[in-house]
């Protein structure tokens, strides 16, 4: 269909339209990085290093656009936050902690936190708000911990090696945090120790420090606990407290389709229809009653797979875990239409309703891996491309498109969500297209094929690009 030519200026006056008026892009930046960012090669802010303890690499929003320290981290946070209400935000961190070091023990006031170990152990604790119970636990690479909302928690590295974590938050905004020790320093001394029974002396021994100064400390490298408990030992991650909080994804049921894996961290409105074990209900439960959500899953896809052209009705995060591949993004109305190659440590930003797809080429001889959140506490919503296909009429979608009805009718209903290596070369559509020149190819709208799926018209039988 050959569009005039009028037409298209219009349509990229609107596209650029919608890209200046909103982003504004640093001189030298492609708009497409608007959805991507190489969050493992992203330059580090003074505040987030702490030489000899830890990094934390930021994909987030900055209202201060003095503090982003490149176009590429302007790009992408200034188009999350613009993109965000009232799907729910995202902003996502590459935290690494040295062997020994602990995150301190803190809690958010405007965000959810969903973490993922992409490389070493981790011990875990966490308690409340409400009834949640106190649980601490170690999380292994592959696996997911979750803190809900004003959740108390630390995080701290158990093991000899790096502890790396993807650490997503349920927000855009800058992240409120208050830290245990920095309350207990800005705390009326008199009321601390009236609380614990009058003993005024204790805290005031401590070692003294400045408020804010200890969000990373150092520890003995390879212990398997920080200190001791003094209520028990660590429980295991399988533990139904501490199922409250974590989440073996790793472990978790494998969907498999005929082109690759999915694996689900998410709520499940019927927990016995989605098969979830004691454990996993817990989780699915303490995702749910959070009041700023994040779901999320991995994705595998074999070379020469695809995941296909789908789109949520929430905003979406995925990070490269693994392999090489292709990332397509079709945005509203010619508008952020972008092809990307994906490397590990690429972080891509998938708006509500953004179509994307996710290819492992043909060729390439690892799977092709990524770790995915979503910012929604709710059973998550997808709509897949060849959906449409399927649900409505060939008759309709013969006028839409132009051509002879019975090209949808024939087409086969694979359903296959990860579509499977495929020759795809073979010329599967002239005959068709040939043969439904009696159809109006473009212009005004045609006329509806009578009985609405093309039985007032014929052509020549499809023969699509399947095996
Ligand atoms: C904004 O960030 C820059 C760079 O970090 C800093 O120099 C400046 O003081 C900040 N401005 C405000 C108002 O915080
Ligand atoms: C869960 O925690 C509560 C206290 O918060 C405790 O009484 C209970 O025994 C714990 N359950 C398990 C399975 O550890
Ligand atoms: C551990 O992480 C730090 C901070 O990112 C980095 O400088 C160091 O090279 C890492 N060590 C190893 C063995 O990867
Ligand atoms: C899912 O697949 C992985 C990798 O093949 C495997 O290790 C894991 O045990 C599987 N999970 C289940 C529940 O079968
Ligand atoms: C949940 O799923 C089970 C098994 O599929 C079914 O028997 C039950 O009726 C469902 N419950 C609700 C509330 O839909
Ligand atoms: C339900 O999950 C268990 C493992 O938790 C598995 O053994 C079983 O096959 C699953 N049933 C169905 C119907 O998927
Ligand atoms: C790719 O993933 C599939 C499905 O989990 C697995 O069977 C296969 O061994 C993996 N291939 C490689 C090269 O890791
Ligand atoms: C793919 O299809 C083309 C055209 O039909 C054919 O020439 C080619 O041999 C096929 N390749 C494979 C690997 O089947
Ligand atoms: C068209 O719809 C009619 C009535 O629903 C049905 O009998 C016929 O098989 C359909 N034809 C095609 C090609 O789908
Ligand atoms: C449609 O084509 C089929 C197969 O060529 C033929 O049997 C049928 O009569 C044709 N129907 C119409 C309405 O032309």
């Amino acid at each position: 269909m050959a569009l005039h030519p009028a037409f298209l200026v219009v349509l990229l006056v609107g596209a650029l339209a919608v890209v200046s008026s909103q982003v504004t892009l640093a001189p030298g930046i492609d708009p497409k990085y608007q959805f991507f960012i190489d969050l493992a090669n992203t330059p580090i802010a003074k505040g987030d290093n702490f030489p000899g303890l830890g990094v934390f690499r930021w994909a987030r929003f900055r209202s201060n656009g003095s503090a982003y320290l490149d176009g590429f981290q302007q790009a992408f946070g200034d188009s999350i936050h613009m993109r965000t209400a009232p799907w729910g935000g995202i902003s996502l961190a590459l935290l690494t902690i040295a062997p020994g070091g602990l995150r301190q023990p803190h809690w958010h006031f405007n965000t959810a936190e969903l973490g993922y170990v992409l490389s070493g152990t981790a011990q875990v604790g966490a308690f409340g708000p409400g009834t949640l119970p106190a649980a601490e636990f170690a999380v292994q690479q592959g696996q997911i911990f979750f803190f809900p909302q004003g959740n108390n928690h630390y995080i701290a590295n158990s093991g000899s090696t790096n502890l790396t974590i993807l650490n997503a938050f349920s927000t855009v905004d800058q992240i409120q945090t208050l830290q245990l020790d920095d309350l207990l320093l800005l705390s009326d001394p008199s009321v601390t120790a009236q609380i614990l029974g009058g003993q005024s002396a204790t805290f005031a021994q401590f070692p003294a420090y400045a408020v804010g100064s200890k969000a990373l400390v150092p520890g003995p490298a390879g212990s398997n606990k920080i200190g001791s408990p003094l209520d028990g030992p660590i429980v295991s991650s399988d533990n139904l407290n501490a199922s409250n909080y974590f989440y073996n994804l790793k472990g978790s049921q494998n969907f498999t389709y005929p082109g690759g894996v999915i694996q689900w961290a998410r709520y499940r409105a019927n927990a016995t229809a989605a098969n979830l074990t004691a454990q996993q209900t817990a989780f699915s439960q303490t995702l749910h009653n959070t009041n700023a959500g994040i779901t999320a899953g991995s994705l595998l896809v074999v070379p020469g797979g695809v995941r296909e052209p789908h789109w949520h009705t929430v905003n979406e995060f995925a990070y490269v875990t693994g392999g090489k591949g292709t990332i397509q993004t079709v945005g509203p109305t010619g508008a952020d239409t972008y092809s990307y190659d994906a490397v590990p440590g690429n972080l891509f930003f998938f708006p509500t309703g953004y179509s994307h797809t996710i290819r492992n080429p043909p060729g390439n001889t690892d799977n092709f891996t990524l770790f995915i959140v979503w910012s929604t506490s709710d059973e998550l919503q997808s709509v897949d491309l060849e959906e449409s296909f399927d649900v409505i009429s060939s008759g309709i979608l013969g006028q839409a498109f132009g051509v002879n009805p019975q090209v949808f009718s024939s087409l086969p209903k694979l359903h296959e969500t990860i579509a499977p290596p495929r020759n795809v070369s073979g010329p599967a559509f002239s005959n068709v297209l040939a043969s439904s020149a009696q159809a109006p190819a473009s212009g005004p709208a045609a006329p509806a094929a009578a009985g609405g799926n093309g039985t007032g018209t014929n052509g020549t039988a499809v023969k699509t690009a399947t095996p």
